[in-house]
């Protein structure tokens, strides 16, 4: 069975600060949430239930790519995160399925992440392209997914704001 995933609502913040912070170990990506959401750089924050609970999330943010003295908007896929006692369920799966869906019908064509290439790689993300743009977190982890033929092939990226507050 696919698990249920959904869009957040007020009713899951604290729930998505306690899964972020569990899943990593530290509160440093559930701020990271909390600031992009008050920013209103949130694209996509989505939640993953397990019978009544929410156990898995991942939140897109606005991005942009800056070439020619032009700016495009990209997302940023940032963070992914399950609670330990539910990994290897499919949850992370199918929140990063369920938003890069989305993500195509609303016409967005690019997707950044910084992860495990051999995880992110499943869903079609690349080293390759990624490795065409300047970014802060360029090298092995930085990947990059097309989602159309209009989407920017290099150029600088341009992080949300809040991110400039992660280390
Ligand atoms: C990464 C994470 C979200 C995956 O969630 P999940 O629900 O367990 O993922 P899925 O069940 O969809 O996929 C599990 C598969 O991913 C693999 N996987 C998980 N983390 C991985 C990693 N860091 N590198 C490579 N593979 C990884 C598992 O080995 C498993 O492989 P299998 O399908 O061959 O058995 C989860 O492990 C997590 O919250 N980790 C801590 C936070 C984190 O590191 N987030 C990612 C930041 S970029």
């Amino acid at each position: 069975m696919n698990p249920a995933v959904r869009a957040e609502t007020p009713a899951d913040f604290a729930a998505i600060r306690a899964i972020n912070t569990v899943a990593f170990g530290g509160a440093q990506e559930a701020a990271l949430v909390d600031a992009l959401r008050g920013d209103g750089d949130l694209v996509l924050s989505l939640v993953a239930e397990a019978g009544d609970d929410i156990v898995g999330h991942v939140a897109f943010s606005r991005m942009q790519v800056e070439q020619d003295g032009r700016a495009a908007p990209a997302v940023s896929l940032a963070p992914l995160a399950v609670r330990p006692e539910h990994h290897r369920r499919g949850l992370g799966t199918a929140l990063v399925q369920s938003g890069l869906k989305q993500l195509t019908e609303r016409g967005e064509t690019l997707v950044f992440v910084l992860g495990e290439p051999e995880y992110y790689g499943r869903f079609g993300f690349m080293t390759a392209p990624a490795a065409r743009f300047t970014s802060p977190y360029a090298g092995p982890y930085f990947q990059s997914l097309t989602l159309s033929p209009q989407a920017p092939s290099s150029g600088a990226v341009r992080y949300a704001r809040a991110f400039a507050s992660v280390s």
